[in-house]
């Protein structure tokens, strides 16, 4: 019997093969991580179809279940949560280091029983992240939030509406208030909230339950908050943007032929914008993308901003596809401090790049070669997934768990387009 303590996955690679044919996208990781918690503020079963089979989802059905609820998961099928029988409120440490959405946990907990507690949550290390625009939120809507040794605490007799304004544009915050307020006595106004296709997709699910939000998709979000929230039918959630931003920056990688089947062309635009202008060739349709590339790429200038600016999440993967482009990429990463950790990596590829404080230089090469190298982070990840598919050479990628907290096997679906790349158990 092998001793799985010690088993470790490897991505083994080998580059230079164009990606052809046609793909199809799951649903979106950061909407997921949103919509599972907010389960908890239903009062009657309810189901959610189009879920990623992520480590992150799964994680999210070990809390439920440690809390109380009775879940049915079926992966890339369905998840019914009956929340009727969670009596608990606490996370542990162990589950909320396990995700970075664990602290969606406390919004949830609050709007369903009024208290919450959990820790500092996990996640990609991509800077200091912190999360005192959360805090502020519960503590506007009536809370008192304590934070001690890793763990916050967050109590409310009453939660009542009222008008909260963030300092900074935040996913996180944006998210974890609306969840907090959509059982909320009256009405809260969140002003300087982020626009992300996901904090609409969770407005979307509240509403399907009969909460009262607007605006969600512009900077000031309304939430009338309601008594008791019912689901009416199965609410199935949006297509994942990074996924689909990842083959499409494959695509052109590769200098491939590529069609994206069920995504949201819209929520692309970003990124379509940059591929263009690097020379790639990419056509719209209703829920499809195609993106082919055929001669080399030209260098671009990069900012990332919130949405619907360039997204930080596509800032790696797409440095990964401009390492061999013709002239001189700059990048300047505006959301995050440290999110350039996967560049030691690409640089053991043969990648000419420089770092200094929120910018990043590339130096387009003539050449990558294969080499081993260690995921820094999720993203990071699929950035040295990409690199391999166009370095010569057999690449073996490492620390695959940060690739499966948010990629639904993405080795999967390169191979079914003709990448050379499996997985192995060392
Ligand atoms: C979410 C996404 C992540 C994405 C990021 C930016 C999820 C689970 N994760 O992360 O994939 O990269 O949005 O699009 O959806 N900030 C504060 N105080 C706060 C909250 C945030 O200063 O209380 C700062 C952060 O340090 C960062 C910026 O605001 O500089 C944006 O962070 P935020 O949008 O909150 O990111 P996350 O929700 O952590």
């Amino acid at each position: 019997m092998p001793d799985t303590m010690f088993m470790k996955e490897r991505m083994l690679i080998t580059g230079g093969h164009a990606l052809q044919g046609t793909v199809h996208i799951s649903g979106g990781k950061n909407t997921a991580v949103a919509v599972i918690p907010a389960t908890l503020l239903c009062d009657e079963p309810c189901t959610i179809e189009n879920l990623p089979d992520i480590s992150d989802v799964h994680a999210l059905v070990d809390i439920l279940c440690s809390l109380g609820a009775k879940v049915n998961y079926e992966p890339n099928r369905f998840m019914t949560v009956d929340p009727r029988p969670a009596e608990g409120w606490q996370v542990s440490y162990r589950d909320s280091q396990r995700l970075r959405a664990s602290y969606y946990l406390l919004g949830a907990l609050l709007g369903r029983r009024g208290q919450a507690e959990v820790y500092q949550p996990g996640g990609c290390e991509i800077g200091s992240r912190p999360i005192d625009q959360h805090l502020k939120g519960f503590r506007m809507l009536g809370a008192n939030v304590e934070q001690m040794g890793g763990r916050i605490k967050a109590k409310a007799d009453v939660l009542t509406g009222t008008d909260v304004v963030f300092d900074c544009v935040s996913v996180g915050a944006t998210i974890n208030v609306m969840l907090a307020a959509a059982k909320a006595h009256g009405t809260t106004i969140i002003y300087n909230a982020a626009k992300e296709p996901h904090v609409v997709d969770l407005a979307n699910f509240l509403n399907s339950m009969g909460c009262r939000v607007k605006g969600a998709g512009t900077d000031v979000i309304r939430i009338r908050g309601v008594e008791k929230l019912q689901s009416r039918r199965p609410y199935a959630v949006i297509p994942d943007q990074i996924e689909t931003g990842t083959l499409m920056i494959a695509a052109a990688a590769t200098h491939g032929d590529v069609t994206i089947c069920g995504c949201i062309p819209t929520h692309m635009e970003a990124l379509t914008a940059k591929l263009l202008e690097m020379g790639a060739r990419v056509e719209e349709r209703d829920d499809a993308i195609r993106v082919r590339s055929i001669g080399d790429h030209r260098a671009v200038t990069f900012k990332t901003q919130v949405y619907p600016g360039f997204p930080t999440d596509a800032q790696p993967v797409l440095m990964a596809a401009l390492l061999r482009s013709e002239g001189c990429t700059v990048f300047v990463e505006n959301i995050f401090e440290n999110r350039y950790r996967h560049v030691d990596e690409l640089s053991r590829m043969g990648a000419e790049i420089r770092v200094a404080g929120r910018v990043a230089v590339v130096n387009g090469v003539r050449t990558l070669h294969g080499a081993a190298v260690k995921c820094t982070d999720l993203r990071g990840g699929a950035a040295l997934v990409i690199a391999g598919l166009s370095a010569e050479g057999t690449t073996r990628v490492t620390e695959l768990t940060h690739i499966d907290r948010g990629y639904d096997a993405i080795e999967r679906d390169l191979a079914a387009l003709g990448a050379q790349i499996r997985r192995e158990t060392t």
